[in-house]
């Protein structure tokens, strides 16, 4: 565990507008590769994640320019944003009106990073460290999912519970560019956005990010 990851975050970022959604300002990095080494050494875990929270992510943004577009999915409603990095979800369905927002994720310096960045936004953010995805679905009437696609076994996870959360009436909404593990096939395409995410490590090019809804087991559409 790092001394402050707060002061590790504020040393190896720069506040600055998301790309597409400028009225969001985030903690973000240039380069990931760099500062994944400076995490490792930080933690002194050479397996320590890739500092996810750094960057804002093509799922991620695809959310919040659907959030912009449609505020009403979450205006007046509780939100929780699973894997939620930097925040950036988060804090979209905030601007949206959102009624609370919690942002959930495991790594500590995403924890953090979403603090940084809601207080940079002026927003309320409730941010918890834990893998939720061993515990019942939250009190809530929305989640999102930003860029939860990447990794096999999260991917494995993932899905089953916001099918418990959709089943439970929750409305979910998915966010992805159409990674490998993702399971496009179970769920229903939203919208699709023109999005450049913030992480060289996708070459910073433009790209489709799309929003899903996620369906219950019992739902036909
Ligand atoms: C690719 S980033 C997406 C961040 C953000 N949603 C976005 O779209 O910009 C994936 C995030 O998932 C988090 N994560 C991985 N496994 C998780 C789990 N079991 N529960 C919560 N968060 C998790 C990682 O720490 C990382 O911050």
């Amino acid at each position: 565990m790092p001394a402050s990851p707060r002061a590790f975050v504020l040393r190896h970022t720069r506040l600055r507008p998301v790309p597409g959604l400028e009225e969001i300002r985030l903690h973000l990095a240039d380069e990931a590769l760099p500062l994944w080494h400076a995490v490792q050494i930080e933690t002194e875990d050479p397996d320590a994640a890739l500092p996810y929270w750094a960057f804002a992510w093509a799922g991620g943004l695809a959310i919040g320019r659907h959030l912009r577009a449609h505020p009403d999915v979450v205006a007046g409603r509780r939100v929780f944003d699973l894997a939620s990095g930097s925040g950036l979800c988060a804090i979209a369905a905030t601007h949206a009106g959102a009624q609370a927002v919690t942002g959930a994720d495991i790594d500590a310096f995403s924890i953090a990073a979403i603090e940084l960045n809601a207080r940079a936004n002026g927003c309320r953010v409730t941010a918890v460290r834990r893998d939720v995805l061993d515990e019942e679905v939250p009190e809530v009437d929305v989640i999102l999912a930003g860029d939860c696609w990447y990794d096999a076994r999260l991917a494995e996870r993932v899905l089953p519970w916001l099918r418990r959360a959709r089943a439970r009436g929750i409305d979910v909404l998915v966010g992805d560019l159409g990674r490998r593990y993702l399971p496009a096939g179970e769920l229903v395409e939203l919208a699709a956005y023109e999005v450049r995410t913030t992480t060289e490590l996708e070459d910073l090019e433009h790209k489709q990010g799309r929003v899903y809804a996620v369906r219950s087991a019992g739902d036909r559409s």
